[in-house]
């Protein structure tokens, strides 16, 4: 669907951080939105480059010059631990702002920014959260997955208390953002398929372990996650105990994600070509057979680079500004 919605005036938006896989990924949005205008875009070691960007090219300035007051609104995607600062400055400027990375997310030790709380921008499980607020939390990509597909369970406090809900997850290359790393390397990558962080220590999982139990759950996240030789999306395989069996499992995601836009519930199991460069959550559900203990299995894919990061930060930044919640994102 076609949004066509003119303002006399458009937001005018930065982008620091817009070298990096995030950054220029909200660039190409920002440049298509119909109600954006980018008039900066920064980077660090590769200021003074110029990035193509829906056809346009775009010179990339060091985020030091960026003129935070000329904005109305500006995305951080830099990397954590360099963002919160950032952040700040930019909302003390004036902009409202939506950080990409996980410095101000839950679970962070950290919600705040210059004296307010900033909400986490879930949009679709945090939308009264946003409108007004100065500074939104965007999520990170697996979360994103990973939260919107339990959301449902949790919603009806059907998970089992104390019961460990099991992720295997895997993502494309760019999740790893765009500085090179030896094992990264396509000769590295192509043809292989290997777990990481193995040992539940993923960086990930304070942020869904905070937002699993400020939504009732009293569940241990058990996350495994692995390397896809791809470039982009994520495949989360999630295992839930459950209390009840469930005669129609599907049903209850596709109450609660009636009218969602960009959550699409399937009879199949979701694959990352009917996701990628798409600011969706796509995901199915099935019992498991076999099994004593009650069990679901939540299959969810996104696009990390869209839904998981650019997508859903423009997303939320839509709403925030009181614009048509589509506007600009690839449905
Ligand atoms: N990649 C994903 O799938 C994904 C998904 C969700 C959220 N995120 C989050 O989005 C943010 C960006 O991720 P990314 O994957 O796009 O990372 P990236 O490709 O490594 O890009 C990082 C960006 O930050 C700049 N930068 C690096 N170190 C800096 C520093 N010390 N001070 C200021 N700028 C610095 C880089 O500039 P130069 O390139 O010019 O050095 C680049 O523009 C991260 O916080 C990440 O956690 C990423």
């Amino acid at each position: 669907m076609t949004v066509y919605t003119f303002l006399v005036n458009k937001i005018t938006v930065g982008v620091l951080g817009a070298s990096g896989y995030a950054g220029r990924e909200i660039c190409d949005l920002v440049t298509r939105h119909p109600c954006m205008e980018l008039v900066f875009a920064s980077a660090n070691s590769r200021a003074g480059e110029t990035i193509r960007a829906a056809g346009r090219s775009i010179s990339l300035i060091a985020t030091d010059e960026a003129k935070l007051d000329s904005a109305g609104l500006i995305f951080s995607a830099l990397p954590h631990g360099a963002s919160a600062s950032w952040v700040q400055a930019a909302a003390a400027a004036g902009a409202k702002v939506v950080d990409l990375s996980a410095d101000l997310r839950p679970g962070s030790g950290s919600t705040s920014c210059n004296g307010t709380t900033v909400p986490y921008g879930l949009t679709e499980l945090t939308r009264p959260l946003l409108p007004g607020a100065d500074v939104v939390a965007n999520p990170g990509c697996y979360p994103t997955a990973i939260l919107i597909a339990l959301a449902p369970l949790l919603a009806r406090s059907l998970t089992v208390k104390g019961a460990t809900i099991n992720v295997s997850a895997a993502s494309g290359v760019t999740g790893a953002g765009f500085t090179p790393k030896p094992e990264l390397m396509f000769a590295e990558v192509a043809e292989d398929f290997r777990a990481y962080a193995v040992g539940n220590e993923h960086r990930h999982l304070n942020e869904m372990r905070a937002v699993v139990s400020e939504m009732g759950g009293d569940n241990d996240i058990l996350f495994t996650p692995h390397l896809l030789p791809v470039a982009r999306g994520i495949l989360a395989t999630i295992t839930v105990p459950v209390k009840e069996s469930l005669a129609q499992p599907l049903s209850l995601w596709r109450e609660l994600y009636r009218d969602e836009p960009f959550i699409e519930v399937s009879d199949t199991m979701p694959s990352l070509r009917e996701v990628v460069h798409r600011n969706v959550v796509r995901m199915s559900v099935t019992t498991a057979a076999n099994v004593r203990q009650p069990t679901l299995i939540i299959v969810a894919a996104i696009d990390n680079l869209m839904k998981g990061a650019a997508g859903q930060a423009v997303q939320n930044a839509n709403v925030m500004f009181g614009l048509p919640e589509i506007a600009g994102l690839p449905a």
